[in-house]
């Protein structure tokens, strides 16, 4: 045995006359099987002492049938450290090599190179739990080694430690990857201590560490001696990701998630988070956001299936053919229990609050651009967790949309149809864009048009100038193609050589909608320099600025032919 310590209890029993039914059992190990030292009934107060490393206590308070008569107890326990050899006891107690309560594997490095003690997590054997390092036998150097399958990162709270050596002889190390294989991600010198929570009992604020690849290691190193060893402790939870199934773990946040079409599965569904023990020692606003991110040729679809809110007051939601709206009175959206819909650029999509009803799902969105689901709880605590839902999403491959680059100078594209839908609260949601795209001086002559007739909000064209220096290109705005307009031409400038085309959407129905364009290349020199500034026209006005330079009444004849040519091409559609 290589545990000297004592246990040194005091007890008070509460009166009782029955020591059949109310007493406390007193084992030498860990269970009832074990050696039984003694049977405690007495109302004295006594100090008694036992050594270790195991003893079950075992209460009883009271018969089971009535009259029922029951009686408690106090003790206070304290561990004390001996460094001379116990006499009470010899035998070996096979305590060590049983499970520990919180499915940690102890290990014996024996012959390792840090020759100390360790436990080792697997996460075959538990995906999220806590560590602790007290049981540890009281080596130099210990580890605790967390050990994920291939597609895991390790991800860690630490909540307590305490390092009281001076001058940093004893320390903790915590290694992305195995013990020494690299530099530590992280050292922390002794003397040193960090607690949960302050001495009014709330949480601090809490910090998450992340392996990069499925093992993450934890030295913790300690000065042996009396006074020390005994008390350096570093403890915390952990959680094992499945960055394919869950998503890539944003670096630095608790439950921030990206799925990229190209390499997560398909499909899947994403639940509440809030039940891992590292989010043990959250106090307050919990925000969890999944970004789900579309290849060029897919759309993903964001289906919520179930939903539990706690109907706060402060928060209605209102659905439309936008969308959902959450509605908040008094109170900004950060104080109630809330989930939306983003996108990437921040813009809110949908929203769903308070008197939400589980009868109105499924809520869908199918997205042909980045879409962020955030999951924003605005009082959690461990006790009192967040709102349940469940969302399945799939990536669809469609190319209905996307960002393209299309140099043809001539072309047509239209709307693509699609399966799926119909569901009551089952939203479109698009932000595609098309540079037309030429390394020529050129005429261009758009014509976009739909058949159908809904509101500008449902869903829109915004013709941009095209602009290098932005990060989006986008340039100015040219003009706003609302789906009453219908139908509509434009001739552009000469030399604005490069547009681009953006559908926004957000809508119960699918847009309709029909571009052509075409390009008119005449010799520079025939033209008068400096025309670069955007000239717009609709049918009726453009003709008098669609050739500005140019006007030649052949020319003209020529344009007004194309675009009736267009016309009867989109009537017999
Ligand atoms: C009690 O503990 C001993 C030693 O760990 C073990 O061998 C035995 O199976 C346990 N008995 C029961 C009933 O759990
Ligand atoms: C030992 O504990 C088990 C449950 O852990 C219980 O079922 C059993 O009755 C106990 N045995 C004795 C002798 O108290
Ligand atoms: C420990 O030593 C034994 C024999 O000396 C060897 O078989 C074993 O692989 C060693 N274990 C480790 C972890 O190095
Ligand atoms: C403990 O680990 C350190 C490396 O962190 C090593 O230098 C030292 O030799 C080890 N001590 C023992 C007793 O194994
Ligand atoms: C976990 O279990 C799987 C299948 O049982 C096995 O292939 C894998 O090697 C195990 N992982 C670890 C780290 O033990
Ligand atoms: C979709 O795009 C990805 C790359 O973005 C490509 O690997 C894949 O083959 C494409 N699939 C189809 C069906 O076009
Ligand atoms: C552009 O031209 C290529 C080859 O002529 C053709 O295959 C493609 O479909 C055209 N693209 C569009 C958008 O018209
Ligand atoms: C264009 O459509 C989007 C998405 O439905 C909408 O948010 C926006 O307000 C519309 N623009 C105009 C000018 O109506």
């Amino acid at each position: 045995m290589t545990f000297h310590s004592f246990q040194y209890l005091l007890i008070c029993l509460f009166s009782s006359s029955h020591c059949s039914s109310h007493h406390i059992n007193i084992y030498q190990g860990p269970n009832n099987s074990s050696h039984l030292l003694m049977t405690i009934c007495s109302d004295k107060e006594e100090e008694l002492v036992f050594s270790g490393p195991h003893l079950l206590f075992e209460f009883k308070g009271g018969p089971s049938i009535p009259p029922y008569d029951y009686r408690g107890f106090l003790a206070s326990v304290s561990f004390i450290k001996k460094m001379i050899p116990t006499v009470m006891t010899t035998e070996t107690t096979p305590a060590l090599t049983t499970e520990l309560p919180y499915t940690a594997r102890m290990e014996s490095y024996g012959n390792n190179s840090h020759n100390g003690c360790g436990i080792q997590i697997l996460a075959n054997d538990s995906r999220t739990g806590h560590f602790n390092s007290r049981p540890l036998e009281h080596h130099r150097n210990c580890s605790i080694v967390f050990v994920g399958n291939p597609n895991d990162v390790v991800h860690l709270s630490v909540f307590n430690y305490k390092l009281k050596a001076p001058a940093c002889q004893s320390y903790l190390e915590l290694y992305d990857g195995p013990i020494g294989g690299n530099k530590p991600m992280k050292r922390i010198c002794s003397p040193q201590t960090k607690h949960a929570r302050d001495a009014s009992g709330k949480f601090h604020s809490h910090e998450t560490l992340m392996s990069s690849g499925n093992t993450f290691s934890i030295l913790l190193h300690r000065l042996l001696g009396e006074t020390y060893a005994d008390v350096e402790h570093i403890d915390g939870a952990y959680a094992f990701h499945d960055e394919q199934k869950d998503g890539t773990l944003a670096p630095d946040t608790l439950c921030n998630t990206d799925y990229y079409g190209e390499n997560s599965l398909s499909s899947g569904q994403i639940t509440n988070p809030g039940n891992q023990q590292i989010y043990w020692n959250v106090e307050g606003r919990l925000v969890c956001a999944h970004r789900f991110i579309p290849a060029l040729n897919q759309s993903i679809t964001l289906k919520i299936t179930s939903l539990k809110l706690s109907n706060e007051p402060g928060c209605q939601t209102e659905c439309g053919d936008a969308g959902c709206r959450c509605n908040t009175d008094l109170v900004s959206l950060s104080h109630v229990d809330h989930l939306l819909f983003m996108h990437d650029n921040g813009a809110q999509i949908s929203c769903l609050c308070g008197n939400f009803h589980e009868d109105w799902l499924p809520v869908s969105i199918r997205s042909w651009s980045p879409l962020r689901l955030v999951y924003s709880v605005a009082h959690y605590s461990w006790t009192a967790q967040g709102f349940n839902y469940k969302t399945d999403y799939s990536f669809n491959l469609d190319g209905a949309c996307g960002h393209h680059v299309i140099s043809n100078h001539s072309g047509s594209l239209h709307s693509t149809r699609i399966v799926g839908g119909g569901e009551l609260n089952y939203y479109y949601h698009q932000m595609c864009s098309w540079t037309l795209d030429s390394n020529v001086d050129r005429q261009l002559t758009l014509e976009l048009a739909t058949s159908q007739n809904r509101p500008c909000t449902a869903w829109n064209f915004t013709l941009y100038e095209y602009s290098e220096g932005s990060s989006d290109h986008l340039g100015p705005i040219i003009h706003t193609f609302c789906p009453r307009d219908k139908h509509k031409v434009y001739n552009l400038a000469w030399r604005l050589n490069v547009v681009v085309i953006k559908l926004t959407a957000m809508t119960r129905t699918l847009p309709q909608y029909f571009i052509k364009w075409q390009s008119q290349v005449v010799r520079a020199n025939t033209r008068i320099s400096g025309q670069t500034s955007s000239i717009l026209s609709s049918p009726s006005s453009s003709f008098s600025h669609a050739m500005p330079i140019s006007r030649s009444p052949l020319k003209a004849i020529f344009l007004v032919f194309i675009v009736n040519l267009l016309s009867l091409h989109f009537v017999y559609r």
